[in-house]
């Protein structure tokens, strides 16, 4: 599904990614963890299609289609979603009428009817007991006065509305509390499917008790130093990076 070799992105001249291979199945889970600031939101961004890097790469490709050559919007459409560490507030509009324009944006480029108000509504009523919303949220503007917890289940609500191929969700545990963890993470776990893939960006081995990877990546400087499953997450969370780094040499 995705497919990346030797991927560099740089910004103002400042390489921030520097090499990296990484290769992600449908029906997998990967986790991608590391100290701060060594390239994880990059990485998520460059892959969603942000035009702040400079991008080279010998491969970076999803469904066999060269990504360089597609806007972030037809990425979005193809079923690339990003859910963003720090969610944007949208004033003015309203999570139903957002989600009303991008699930109907979606369903054009497949060449299927927009959704009549009724089966929209259907569908947004269903997909907000994925992660126990509040349908009444659903009237309000997005992500205007949300609690942070809000925001994250917000995410996951559009998540499961857009019902992407590929999910890459950037510290979607950040500042939730052990209810929303779980309820968050339980609902990212009932939108995986043998045919979607699912990405976690994550400093605590926690919400890997929800959602279990099959790969667990190490990244550092940059550069994916070290790969393993799941247990690689609890030996993080009990012994931290510094066994890792003080191996790694550049
Ligand atoms: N737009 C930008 N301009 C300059 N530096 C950036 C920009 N975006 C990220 N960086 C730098 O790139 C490095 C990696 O950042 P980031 O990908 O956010 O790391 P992480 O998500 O792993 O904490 C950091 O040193 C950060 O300051
Ligand atoms: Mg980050």
């Amino acid at each position: 599904m995705l497919k990346i070799k030797n991927l560099r992105a740089s910004v103002d001249g400042k390489e921030i990614l520097r090499g990296i291979d990484f290769e992600v199945k449908a029906g997998e889970v990967h986790a991608i963890m590391g100290p701060n600031g060594s390239g994880k939101s990059t990485l998520a961004s460059v892959i969603a299609g942000s035009d702040k890097f400079a991008v080279e790469a010998d491969e970076l490709s999803f469904d066999g289609v060269d990504l360089r050559d597609m806007s972030i919007e037809e990425r979005a459409r193809k079923g690339v979603f990003l859910g963003f560490q720090y969610p944007v507030e949208i004033p003015g509009v309203t999570m139903a009428n957002f989600m009303k324009i991008a699930v109907n944006e979606q369903r054009k480029s497949r060449g299927e009817e927009p959704l009549t108000a009724a089966e929209f509504l259907k569908m947004m009523r269903e997909k907000a007991k994925v992660v126990e919303l509040d349908p009444k949220m659903t009237s309000r503007a997005v992500n205007e006065g949300f609690s942070g917890g809000e925001k994250k289940k917000n995410e996951i609500f559009q998540m499961a509305m857009l019902d992407p191929k590929l999910a890459i969700l950037d510290e979607t545990d950040s500042g939730l509390d052990i209810d929303a963890l779980r309820i968050v993470a339980t609902g990212v776990t009932k939108l995986h499917t043998p045919q979607n893939a699912t990405v976690v960006i994550t400093h605590y081995q926690r919400l890997l008790d929800y959602i279990v990877p099959d790969f667990v990546h190490v990244l550092y400087k940059g550069k994916i130093i070290y790969s393993g499953d799941k247990s690689l997450a609890l030996k993080l969370e009990k012994e931290g990076y510094d066994w890792l780094i003080n191996d790694y040499k550049e």
